[in-house]
């Protein structure tokens, strides 16, 4: 393998404006973080770590004119962002036509694999199933679906209609708002709810459709201890959003909340909020946007060389310290093994961790069997990051 052209420049996708860039926005922070401490400690392959990236809307054509134009212009080595599956979708041709890779930081629906794609944000046996047995066991039987209109919502609840029917429950109306929607389409969920009431939420609503959402359920004084507002989506950006007052009880289940109580994490969260600000809300999808950059970094100095079918054989031969625990890529899907956790939104605008993996779980993005035990089948990560 001939090494690599130096130095190694990376492309940001992510958007600062539109419906998702409450998230987004952190995601680039978290990323840019991990290419600072990257430099700090020297580089990568002897050089400054560069980046590029312009602001991608919120929109899947904004991301795929990025994508090209970042390859085209500037170069990069490899694209690192994205958050609805429409934007990765739109996104994945261009990575594969140039023969590269996109580090993918976001939960997401499964049924995937692409070749140079790597999945560190949680597949659906990391987080729905998880989320499928905290609400049944702990809320009721009856569950009111409510999404943003594209992919990622229709294909999730297809799948949470399975996980909740399969625990004895019933979901009693399913509904989607665009992603555009403004104060009368929010209202109309609202009167449903009402009409279906008592109904536990689960919420596939992303971005600025989620805190108007959330906000306006608050308004209408749903008693959020029995019957709260339920996502693998909205974590701590939104919540800073909404107003912690306002999304006090909500669930979300994702691999990493912020009091995360280990080392790592408090180093994290101590860099992210001294570089950007102590009020910066971190969530499972920042999280994610920096460690996966750090694996990149591990894995390039390793193989010596940016190249597509060497990072993606070296990056499952080992194991990385996040802050949410010890992560690696699974060499059969390219998804990483990550640790599921269940939080309940509290008052401070973070969430209180209520239930979590004893060991990390082995992603299984095709749910070849729904609920098969191997789903969540724990990996041994015992390789430390030097
Ligand atoms: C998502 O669209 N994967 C949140």
């Amino acid at each position: 393998m001939s090494p690599s052209k130096t130095p190694v420049k990376l492309g940001l996708l992510y958007s600062s404006t539109g419906v998702t860039s409450v998230v987004e926005s952190q995601q680039r922070q978290a990323a840019i973080l991990a290419i600072e401490e990257i430099n700090h400690a020297g580089g990568l392959l002897g050089e400054e770590l560069l980046y590029a990236g312009n602001d991608t809307r919120s929109l899947p054509s904004g991301f795929r004119a990025e994508g090209e134009r970042l390859f085209a212009e500037d170069k990069v080595d490899a694209l690192f962002g994205c958050y609805m599956s429409s934007c990765r979708k739109a996104v994945l041709p261009s990575v594969s036509g140039h023969k590269s890779m996109l580090f993918y930081p976001t939960h997401y629906e499964g049924f995937e694999y692409a070749q140079g794609c790597i999945y560190s944000g949680a597949a659906p046996n990391q987080n729905a199933k998880w989320l499928a047995d905290f609400m049944t066991q702990t809320y009721g039987s009856r569950y009111f679906l409510v999404g943003s209109n594209y992919v990622f919502p229709y294909e999730i609840n297809r799948l949470m209609r399975d996980l909740l029917s399969n625990r004895g429950a019933d979901v009693v109306d399913e509904v989607y708002i665009p992603l555009a929607a403004g104060r009368a389409e929010i209202d109309d969920v609202i009167s449903r709810i009402k009409q279906n009431d008592p109904v536990i939420v689960f919420s596939t609503l992303v971005g600025q459709n989620a805190v108007d959402f959330y906000r306006a359920y608050d308004k209408a004084g749903f008693d959020r201890t029995h019957t709260p507002i339920c996502s693998v989506t909205s974590g701590e950006p939104e919540m800073a959003a909404i107003g912690p007052d306002a999304a006090e009880g909500n669930i979300k289940v994702a691999p990493y909340f912020s009091v995360i109580d280990s080392a790592a994490n408090q180093r994290f969260v101590t860099h992210f909020r001294d570089r950007f600000g102590d009020g910066a809300a971190l969530c499972a999808e920042a999280e994610a946007a920096y460690f996966q950059v750090r694996l990149f970094a591990e894995a390039v100095t390793r193989a010596g060389t940016t190249n597509r079918d060497a990072i993606e054989r070296i990056l499952p031969t080992f194991s990385l310290e996040a802050p949410q625990g010890m992560v690696r890529v699974d060499a059969k899907t390219n998804h990483t093994v990550l640790w599921p956790r269940v939080g309940v939104a509290n008052a401070q605008g973070t969430f209180d961790i209520v239930r979590e993996a004893p060991s990390p779980v082995i992603p299984a993005p095709y749910l070849i069997e729904l609920d098969d035990p191997e789903d969540v089948s724990a990996a041994d990560l015992t390789e430390q990051y030097p």
